[in-house]
């Protein structure tokens, strides 16, 4: 059993924790809930253990289909063990439906199809409130490569290939999502987590919220909400 070493980092949901292997972390789920880079955070029982099932079943299912991922093993309710990256500072985010900041920059009307799909790049950087960046901007300043742009647009639009269909299976719209990437060894791989606190969810039919615009929006029931999408993908959650 890999044990809990040095806190590294901790982050606005997750903590990082060193271990006796230099390339391996465990990243603590934490009941934190945050919303608007941090501005407003509130404990919610149960959100991390629903949010690290929930991140090991998806980061499987993109590894099986050959998407490679920090993903390693799941350790407790609360922790994973991943591999240790070097992160690349930029959030890649895809847009299938219009919602959120997409709605509010552009004026368009929140619920419109997005076809093809965006792809959107924002610096990782809450003081600055996460602004929207160019892959110019991205060679500029060193963020990263080219090459590793290319990659992770790519990985990006093939994970959207693979979660569209694995939630429309649960009767529910992958509106939008986020991911982050590092590098291991030479090779830029997914990190982060992927979870309803990442991402947007609709019912398909109602289009009812079931992710973190619950929070963000006051709606509740937000880890009610979270336990009906693993229930939907047949996740096993403890009582
Ligand atoms: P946005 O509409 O606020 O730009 O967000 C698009 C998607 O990316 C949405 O599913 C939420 C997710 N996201 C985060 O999880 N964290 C972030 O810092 C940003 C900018 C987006």
């Amino acid at each position: 059993m890999m044990e809990k070493r040095v806190e590294l980092y901790a982050g606005k949901a997750k903590s990082v924790y060193t271990t006796d292997d230099p390339d391996k972390l465990v990243l603590h789920f934490r009941d934190d809930t945050s919303a608007f880079d941090g501005q407003r955070i509130e404990q919610l029982a149960r959100k991390g253990m629903v949010n690290n099932r929930f991140n090991a079943f998806i980061m499987a299912k993109l590894q099986a289909a050959g998407i490679p991922t920090h993903f390693e093993q799941l350790i407790s309710d609360n922790e994973v063990l991943v591999k240790r990256m070097d992160m690349i500072p930029v959030e890649c985010v895809v847009r299938n439906v219009a919602a959120g900041s997409l709605c509010r920059r552009l004026g368009v009307q929140e619920g419109i199809d997005l076809n093809p799909p965006t792809f959107e790049f924002f610096l990782k950087n809450d003081l600055l409130h996460d602004p929207m960046v160019n892959e110019s901007h991205i060679e500029t300043f060193g963020w990263a490569t080219p090459d590793e742009v290319v990659t992770m647009k790519a990985l990006t639009f093939k994970v959207n290939s693979v979660l569209k269909q694995l939630f429309l299976e649960g009767g529910m719209l992958l509106v939008d999502y986020k991911l982050e990437f590092g590098r291991f060894r030479g090779e830029v791989i997914l990190g982060d987590e992927f979870s309803p606190d990442g991402c947007r969810l609709w019912d398909v039919n109602s289009r009812e919220k079931l992710d973190k615009d619950r929070f963000r929006q006051g709606l509740g029931g937000v880890v009610e909400a979270y336990e009906e999408v693993a229930r939907r993908l047949g996740i096993e959650l403890p009582q």
